[in-house]
């Protein structure tokens, strides 16, 4: 793998303004779900970060779930192939579930996990996304609660990764690597 060094990083989004954006979130699901439970299903590895702040915003009764997807492998591109790699723990019927993604991109891996989960039976199917890249969109398919829309970059950072790097970043960043630096 290629050595990317700090330079390649461009913040996109602050940490200050990701926070503001999920407590807006969680305000929206707490709203449309008043009274009852949530299910938050996040999508590992990317969504863990997202999911973790914005469960603690949610004034609702809450659990959570993971479920594990092949997406990228090492690289930038996506193979196009989807499959589960760890599944639920529980089962979702008859409850509000929230999937909790990191970025829409071209939409391969929602469209399967909508239908996956679709057919568990759940009382209500929402999606929330912290980021979406609508010029990248090979399926139709939208998230109902969006961070922030993005353009067509490779982003790394708040859970996000470049070959399993870059997760723990606290901002939002576009990564260049030095064959494409201009
Ligand atoms: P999709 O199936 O193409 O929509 O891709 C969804 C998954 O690809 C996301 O959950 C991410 O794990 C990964 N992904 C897509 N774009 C980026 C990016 O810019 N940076 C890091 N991971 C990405």
């Amino acid at each position: 793998m290629l050595a990317v060094k700090k330079g390649n990083l461009k913040i996109l989004i602050r940490r200050a303004a990701i926070e503001k954006r999920v407590r807006e979130v969680a305000k929206e699901i707490t709203r449309d779900f008043k009274g009852e439970r949530v299910h938050l299903i996040g999508v590992l590895k990317g969504a863990c970060i997202f999911l973790s702040d914005l469960v603690r915003e949610i004034d609702l009764e809450s659990s959570i779930d993971f479920i594990a997807v092949s997406s990228y492998g090492k690289g930038k591109e996506s193979s196009g192939q989807v499959r589960v790699l760890k599944d639920l723990d529980s089962s979702i019927e008859g409850l509000n579930v929230v999937l909790v993604e990191d970025i829409l991109d071209t939409g391969l891996t929602l469209t399967y996990l909508l239908r996956v989960l679709q057919q568990r039976k759940p009382k209500v199917l929402r999606v929330a996304a912290l980021l979406d890249k609508p010029s990248r969109r090979l399926q139709q398919v939208e998230g109902d609660y969006i961070g922030f829309s993005i353009p067509n970059e490779f982003v790394v950072g708040y859970g996000l990764d470049y070959a399993e790097r870059y997760r723990n970043l606290k901002d939002v960043c576009v990564l260049k690597l030095p064959l494409e630096a201009h």
